[in-house]
């Protein structure tokens, strides 16, 4: 516990000093002090290695600084694996960029939490003292001391008299965030509307169900009762944006005996012998939904546990999701290959403004 600056004293003397008192000459700031904490009869205080070896006290000091040169170079090298692993459409390049950069700021952090631990409790002071306790509220000549304080401060600055100087400040700092919102934007889509960028994906009548991640074609045939499989569109490995139409275009793929779904009428011709295919995007907000429980036929989303009935057009049946996955119509080619029959008729996700 650190010395009171305020007069804070050691244990011992604590109980001498349970009346009010009033810091002498000092009114505009005096506050009343009382009810200090008795000691419980804590154990006679002990000095620590460092206080008492020069030698452990030299090693202790080393640490820390080497700590926070540490600390130095995650950060460095956070953003050097910035510009040495650019983010590109490659999930490899992802993968380098977002581990380097994590290694960085997390050896950052840990240097910097450990360094600072470590001053804390073996080099700084290390003598025990209290903090006297007082009520929240001053006494009047505090509270008018205060009030004093403001408006001399006001009269002073010229904040209220200066209008033009104050009306200026306030225009600055207002403007002030504005740089960062025209950055945000800069991560945005150029010159196309988010909203419709979201409304669609890949996916159009023809378009065959490709494995994940290898792109190879799917036949009806493939797609065993009780089976699932990670689906992307024909042709996504190719695209340059693979990964941003590969989060709206993710799709499961799973076969159920016919007569286990429940199908409403518009729905009737979107499996294909009891072969669905259901957005992979949870509608809550956004993970991959990629637990498949074949007894139940329910998906689950790891996230916050929503859990989805593909025997019921993939509703809701518990967890914070609030509507069903959308479903992709299928159908066969003449080669028996899986296609898409349009795209999904809903947007895939979570909720965005412009959702219909
Ligand atoms: S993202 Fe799926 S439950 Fe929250």
């Amino acid at each position: 516990m650190a010395q009171d600056d305020n007069g804070g004293s050691d244990l011992a003397a604590a109980d001498s000093s349970a009346v009010e008192l009033v810091r002498a000459g000092d009114p505009g700031t005096a506050v009343l002090l009382q009810d200090p904490v008795e000691n419980p009869g804590f154990p006679p205080h002990r000095k620590r290695v460092t206080d008492k070896d020069p030698k452990k006290n030299k090693r202790a000091e080393r640490t820390v600084y080497t700590l926070f040169y540490l600390s130095i170079v995650g950060s460095i090298w956070a953003i050097a694996a910035y510009m040495l692993f650019p983010i590109e459409s490659n999930v490899g390049q992802v993968r380098a960029n977002t581990l380097f950069i994590g290694l960085g700021i997390a050896l950052a952090l840990l240097a910097l939490g450990f360094g600072a631990v470590h001053w804390g409790k073996a080099l700084m002071a290390d003598h025990e003292g209290i903090d006297v306790r007082h009520p929240v509220e001053g006494t009047p000549a505090t509270q008018a001391r205060a009030v004093e304080i403001f408006q001399q401060a006001n009269e002073e600055s010229g904040f209220g008299r200066r209008t033009l100087i104050r009306n200026s400040l306030i225009g600055a700092l207002v403007a002030f965030p504005l740089p960062a919102v025209v950055l945000f934007r800069g991560l945005g889509p150029q010159n196309q509307n988010p909203a419709d960028l979201l409304r669609h994906t890949m996916w159009k009548k023809g378009t065959r169900l490709t494995k994940d991640p290898s792109g190879v074609p799917i036949k009806a045939s493939d797609v065993t009762l009780g089976s699932v499989f990670h689906v992307i569109p024909e042709g996504l490995n190719d695209r340059e944006d693979m990964l941003e139409q590969k989060a709206k275009a993710a799709v499961l793929l799973m076969r159920l005996k016919p007569t286990d779904l429940h199908v409403s009428p518009e729905r009737k011709n979107w499996n294909y012998d009891g072969i669905v295919a259901y957005s992979k995007i949870c509608t809550h907000v956004g993970c991959p939904v990629a637990l498949y429980e074949q007894q139940t036929h329910h998906l689950l989303c790891p996230c916050h546990q929503s859990q989805f009935d593909i025997t019921h057009e993939a509703e809701v049946i518990f967890g914070p999701a609030k509507r069903p996955l959308p479903q992709l119509p299928i159908t066969v080619d003449a080669d028996g290959y899986l296609v898409a029959r349009s795209d999904f008729h809903e947007p895939v996700g979570p909720s965005f403004w412009e959702r219909h």
